[in-house]
C-alpha cells in the first residue's frame, strides 16, 4: 500500500500570512517558510501540490475580519484550492499517482486523511480544470447565473469582470441560453477575446471608456434584463439606470472594493430596484454544493459539445504565488489564474 517516493525533499515550503495588507497586497505580506514533512500515520496520505488556485476571495481572508469564512491568522498557511498527486499512501482508498483536488493551501506538500478530497480522472479533462471551469469558479458561474438570474431566451445579459474565470463562463452560458451577452473588462485584448472567441455580442474596456452609461445603451438597445456583477463600484452604478422591468441582478463579487479601507460612496441602488421592480440577490457558491455534481456534468457536456471554452493564466513556480494573487487583483489574468508548482 505504501510507496516510498524517489526524491522527497526534507522540508515542505509554505507561504504563511506575514502581515495584514493595507490596500493592494504586497509580496512582503507573505513569508516563505519551511516545515518538516511528517511521517505518515495509518490512514494518511502525502500529497505533492501540482496547481494552486488563485482567487479574489483570498484578499478578504487576509483581513482580520470574519465574513462568511474565518480569516487567515498571521503565521497561518494561506488557504486555497489545490490539485495534487499522491506521493505516499497509508490509506487503502488512495494510491501513489492518484491526482486529487482539495483545499490544502499554499504549500508544496500536504498530509491528509483523505477527507474532503476528490479523485480526478486525467483522461476526462486536464486536472487543472478542477480549479476552474469544472471547479469552484465554474459552479459559481453556473448556479450564480442560472439560479439567480433565471435567464430567458432573447434577454440581454450584462457581465462585469467578464474576461475572468467566472465572468467568461457566465457570458458563454448566457449565449447557450439564447440571450444577448455583453461583457465589461479591463483591456482591449480581453474585449477582443470575449467578442471574437467566446461569442459575446458586445463588450467594452471600462478603463478606456469615459461614459459607461452611453456605451451600455449602445450595446444594450433593449435595456438590461440580467446583470451578473463581479466587480461593483462605478461599473455597477452605470448598469442600474438601464435595468428593465423585472430585471435580475446576481451579486457574485465586488472586486473593485476588496482593497478599499472603507466602502466607496456610490449610487444608491434601491430607487432603481423599486421603480423597475427588480430583484438583486447575493450568493456564496457553497450554498449550491449539494448540486455541484449536476453543475459539473452540465459544464463538461457543454465543453464536449464545443459550446463552452475556457482559458487558464498559469504562473510557473511556487515562489510566485504572492505575485499571482496581486496579479488577479490587478487584472493580469485572462480566464482562470493558477500557479503551477510541479508538472502533473
Ligand atoms: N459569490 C461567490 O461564491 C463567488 C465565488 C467565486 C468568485 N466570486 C467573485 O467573483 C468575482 C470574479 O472572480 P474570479 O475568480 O472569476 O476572478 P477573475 O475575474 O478571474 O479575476 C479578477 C478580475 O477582476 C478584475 N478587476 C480587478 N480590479 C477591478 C476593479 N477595480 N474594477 C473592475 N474589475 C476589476 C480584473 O479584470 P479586469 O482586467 O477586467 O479589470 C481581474 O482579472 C470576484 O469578485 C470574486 O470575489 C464570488
Amino acid at each position: 500500500m505504501s510507496a516510498t517516493p524517489k526524491q522527497l525533499p526534507s522540508a515542505n515550503r509554505q507561504f504563511v500570512l506575514a502581515a495584514r495588507p493595507v490596500g493592494m497586497p504586497k509580496e512582503s505580506d507573505f513569508s516563505l517558510v519551511e516545515a518538516p514533512i511528517p511521517a505518515l500515520a495509518s490512514g494518511q496520505i502525502l500529497l505533492r501540490t501540482l496547481y494552486l488556485s488563485v482567487d479574489p476571495y483570498m484578499r478578504g481572508r487576509m483581513t482580520g475580519v470574519r465574513t462568511y469564512a474565518d480569516p487567515v491568522n498571521i503565521g497561518q498557511v494561506m488557504v486555497g484550492g489545490t490539485v495534487g498527486k499522491v506521493v505516499q499512501s497509508l490509506n487503502p482508498q488512495f494510491q501513489p499517482g492518484d491526482v486529487l483536488s482539495g483545499y490544502w493551501g499554499w504549500q508544496e506538500y500536504a498530509v491528509s486523511d483523505g477527507g474532503g478530497l476528490q479523485k480526478l480522472d486525467p483522461n476526462l479533462a486536464p486536472v487543472s480544470t478542477a480549479l476552474g471551469v469544472l471547479g469552484m469558479p465554474g459552479m459559481t458561474a453556473y448556479f450564480g447565473f442560472r439560479d439567480i438570474c433565471q435567464p430567458k431566451p432573447g434577454e440581454t445579459v450584462v457581465v462585469s469582470g467578464a474576461a475572468g474565470a467566472v465572468g467568461s463562463l457566465v457570458g458563454q452560458i448566457a449565449k447557450i441560453k439564447g440571450c444577448r451577452a455583453v461583457g465589461i473588462a479591463g483591456t482591449d485584448d480581453k474585449v477582443a477575446w470575449l467578442t471574437r472567441e467566446l461569442g459575446f455580442d458586445g463588450a467594452f474596456n471600462y478603463k478606456t471608456t469615459n461614459d459607461y452609461v452611453a456605451k451600455l445603451k449602445e450595446l444594450c438597445p433593449q435595456g438590461i434584463d440580467c446583470y451578473f456583477d463581479n466587480v461593483g463600484g462605478p461599473v455597477t452604478d452605470a448598469v442600474l439606470p438601464l435595468l428593465n422591468v423585472k430585471a435580475r441582478i446576481s451579486i457574485c463579487g465586488q472586486i473593485s472594493q476588496y482593497n478599499a479601507a472603507k466602502p466607496e460612496p456610490g449610487v444608491r441602488p434601491y430607487i432603481y430596484l423599486l421603480s423597475k421592480q427588480c430583484r438583486a440577490e447575493g450568493f456564496i457558491v457553497r450554498q449550491f454544493a449539494d448540486r455541484f455534481p449536476q453543475g459539473t456534468a452540465q459544464m463538461a457536456q457543454w465543453m464536449r459539445e464545443g459550446k463552452l471554452k475556457y482559458r487558464e493564466h498559469i504562473i510557473e513556480g511556487f515562489e510566485n504565488a504572492p505575485r499571482a494573487l496581486i496579479g488577479v487583483l490587478s487584472g493580469e489574468n485572462t480566464g482562470k489564474m493558477l500557479v503551477r508548482f510541479a508538472e502533473a
